[in-house]
């Protein structure tokens, strides 16, 4: 993906151990297509050194407000006019300081300072220690900075370079990178909440065995991160897959199609969108055992019966809330022939407005694929590209058929 290309993005260090995240996280940014400008405090240049930075960010690296190279001798105000955003990783307490009162004694803090408002965003991903972190000085200054039109991009949790356990350390470089992302992406579902389901479910048949299909997760899974990315409020429920959890995103890990049953009902009740990515099991084992079922050395075989799943998607589509249009639901089809008559038929049978169709041999499990999006007025395609992409594509179109949240 090329989800920065076009941009350029200041990067501006402050002084923290953190900054060797900063080369790892300069190499990331470049990699999705930014161009990245390096500003550095003198105390970066202890942690960090100015020649890494130029190496990775194929650009000299500033670090002075007396630097004599730009020919008007403002490298403050030149570089941030440039800049599609500037972001401070890592932020120091003390810069985070600096910047909530208008300080500008040094290239970083001046260049922020004199940056245009309204069209240059900053973005702060602070580290430090966890007592520095809790301090309420810095929490004040948090706050404030926040108030002021940054965008604080949060901190991680874990050990810290003190020997120290707690909340503080510097987000992972490919987080911010995420973060960055979504940050530039455009917010047609702001103020909405998206619940999704994603994966197969397992339907046991004893406590070591049971019957799941090849869904991978990887649809839905984009479905939540692009949800979330378009501004909206994320409730991920995911059948059992060992895909990491988009950011920003509250994930409920589900086994069967009754749990995920459950966990759908119950989220329903706040959501406004919900897309039903999951390839749920339509049946399971009559009676799961509660031992494992041994072998009996006479050859016979069990033999085991099925009864029929709740229908997850219809259900809620018939929900007073989906009835009423306080909650719009949107349907997936895996056919393997006949796509648009059995996507056509499926939207009507489910009760919902959108049904995507998809060739399910074709994606599962795969990077890329391809849609057919079916509505009360006809159909579209979406052509093939990575899930992703048309995960962003398909929560444009949804974003369009929804009314949009009225602010109070
Ligand atoms: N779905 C669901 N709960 C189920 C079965 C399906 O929520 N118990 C949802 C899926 O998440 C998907 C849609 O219904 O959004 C279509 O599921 P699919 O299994 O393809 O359709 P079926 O109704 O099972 O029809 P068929 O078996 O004829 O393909």
């Amino acid at each position: 993906m090329n989800d920065l290309a076009g941009k350029h993005i200041v990067l501006g260090l402050t002084g923290g151990i953190a900054c060797y995240k900063a080369a790892e996280l300069c190499r990331a940014l470049i990699k999705e297509g930014a161009t990245v400008q390096v500003v550095m405090t003198e105390a970066a240049a202890q942690f960090i050194t100015p020649v890494t930075m130029q190496a990775l960010s194929n650009r000299p690296v500033f670090d002075s407000q007396w630097d004599a190279r730009p020919d008007n001798n403002m490298a403050h105000i030149n570089l941030s006019r440039e800049a599609d955003a500037i972001l401070i990783a890592p932020c120091s307490a003390d810069f985070m300081a600096k910047l909530l009162h208008g300080r500008a004694d040094d290239l970083l803090s001046l260049m922020c300072l004199a940056r245009p408002i309204d069209t240059v965003p900053l973005l702060v991903a602070p580290a430090m220690n966890r007592e520095m972190w809790a301090h309420p000085a810095t929490q004040r200054n948090l706050a404030q900075l926040a108030a002021d039109g940054a965008s604080i991009l949060g901190v991680g949790s874990g050990f810290q370079a003190c020997g120290e356990t707690g909340d503080g350390r510097m987000l992972e470089p490919q987080e911010l990178l995420q973060d960055v992302i979504a940050f530039f992406q455009p917010k047609p579902l702001s103020g909405q909440h998206v619940l999704v389901t994603a994966g197969p479910t397992f339907e046991a048949i004893d406590p070591v065995r049971g019957i799941t299909n090849r869904s991978s997760g990887k649809m839905g899974f984009a479905i939540a991160r692009a949800a979330q990315e378009a501004g909206a409020q994320v409730t991920l429920v995911a059948g059992p897959v060992s895909l990491p959890t988009p950011r920003g995103v509250q994930r409920i890990d589900v086994q069967s199609a009754a749990d995920m049953l459950a966990a759908c009902v119950a989220s329903a009740q706040a959501a406004s969108v919900f897309v039903a990515t999951a390839a749920v099991a339509d049946w399971r084992p009559a009676q799961a055992s509660n031992q494992k079922i041994k072998k009996d050395g006479s050859g016979q075989t069990p033999t085991l019966s099925f009864v029929e799943n709740t229908d997850i998607l219809a259900t809620i589509a018939q929900s007073a809330r989906a009835q009423s249009g306080a909650l719009f639901c949107v349907g997936f089809a895996a056919e393997s022939h006949d796509l648009l008559a059995h996507a056509t038929a499926k939207r009507i049978r489910k009760g919902v407005p959108l049904l995507v169709g998809n060739i399910g041999p074709a994606t599962f499990g795969k990077d890329d694929n391809a849609m057919l999006l079916v509505d009360a007025n006809g159909t579209r395609e979406l052509p093939h590209n990575n899930k992703l992409a048309l995960a962003r594509q398909l929560i444009t179109e949804i974003a369009g058929r929804i009314p949009p949240v009225t602010q109070h």
